[in-house]
């Protein structure tokens, strides 16, 4: 009989309706793990719900937008009611920015919706998901923050602080608790060929070449090249790996 790496345990990932949370949602389902999936479009989530269910695995979706604390708070609490523990998180919904001027004549709204999105929804999650782990003994977290999240870029000041600051927290939070067994590591993918990248195509149709420009190999990563890191994070095997973050880029120039 195959024993699944992640039998019996309980992964969340948020962001899990397209791109790497999609990706990364599947590959724990494949591994044993029960996956609660949270983003805002119940429609895509239920379709990957069933996909997981096809293979043979369980998971539940639960439409929230991480930005909103009652929704972030019904999400914690739907987790704890179906299965009364948490062991893994993977903090991964974000949004992109499009160019914008430089800082100093940033547009506000864009600043905040990108700020409450990257930033503040992932400290919301991460508030639930410490409280839990503390309380069960432990579990681990990993974040996407991004190789914007180490380098500046033009015309991406919000995103950028985003990402700097997802990077800050997780690192903060890794050293104070790991005391109680909570593993706490980020992700800092290059371009990845997602919705993401995607969308900004009809305003940049050479965006991919681009993107791929910036990276040593030439070409942008795939959501599965995405996937394998995270679980790692989340086995015993990196044990010794505490508030760092993993670039998986590419070999991303970065000037
Ligand atoms: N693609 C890249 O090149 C790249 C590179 C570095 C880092 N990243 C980061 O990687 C993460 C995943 O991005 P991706 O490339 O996989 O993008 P994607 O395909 O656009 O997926 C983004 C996911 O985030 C969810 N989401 C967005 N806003 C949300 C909100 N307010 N509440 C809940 N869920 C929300 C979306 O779902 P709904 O729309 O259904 O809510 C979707 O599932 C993001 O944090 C992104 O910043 C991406």
């Amino acid at each position: 009989m195959e024993i699944k790496m992640f039998a019996g345990k309980i992964a969340l990932v948020t962001g899990a309706t397209a791109g790497m949370g999609r990706a990364t949602a599947l590959a724990f389902a494949r591994e044993g793990a029960r996956v609660v999936m949270a983003a805002r479009r119940e429609e895509r989530g239920q379709d990957v719900v069933e996909q997981i269910a096809r293979a043979g695995g369980e998971s539940l979706f639960v439409k929230t937008d991480v930005r909103n604390p009652a929704d972030v708070d019904a999400l914690f609490q739907t987790i704890m009611d179906r299965y009364g523990r948490l062991d893994f998180a993977f903090n991964n919904a974000g949004v992109s920015t499009s160019h914008n001027p430089t800082v100093i004549k940033y547009d506000d709204a864009e600043w905040d919706r990108v700020l409450e999105t990257n930033l503040r929804g992932v400290w919301l999650c991460m508030k639930h998901e410490i409280d839990i782990m503390k309380k069960q003994g432990g579990g681990v977290i990993v974040n996407t923050a991004s190789i914007l999240g180490v380098v500046g870029d033009w015309g991406l000041s919000s995103y950028c602080a985003s990402k700097h600051g997802s990077l800050g927290m997780a690192k903060t939070a890794a050293l104070e608790y790991c005391k109680d067994n909570i593993r706490i590591n980020t992700i800092c993918p290059g371009p990845i060929i997602t919705e993401m990248l995607e969308k900004a195509l009809p305003f940049m149709p050479t965006m991919l070449e681009v993107m791929a420009g910036k990276t040593a190999v030439r070409r942008v990563g795939r959501p599965e090249e995405i996937a394998g890191a995270v679980l790692w994070l989340c086995t015993d095997e990196a044990g010794f790996m505490i508030g760092k973050e993993i670039a998986i880029d590419g070999g991303y120039i970065t000037y």
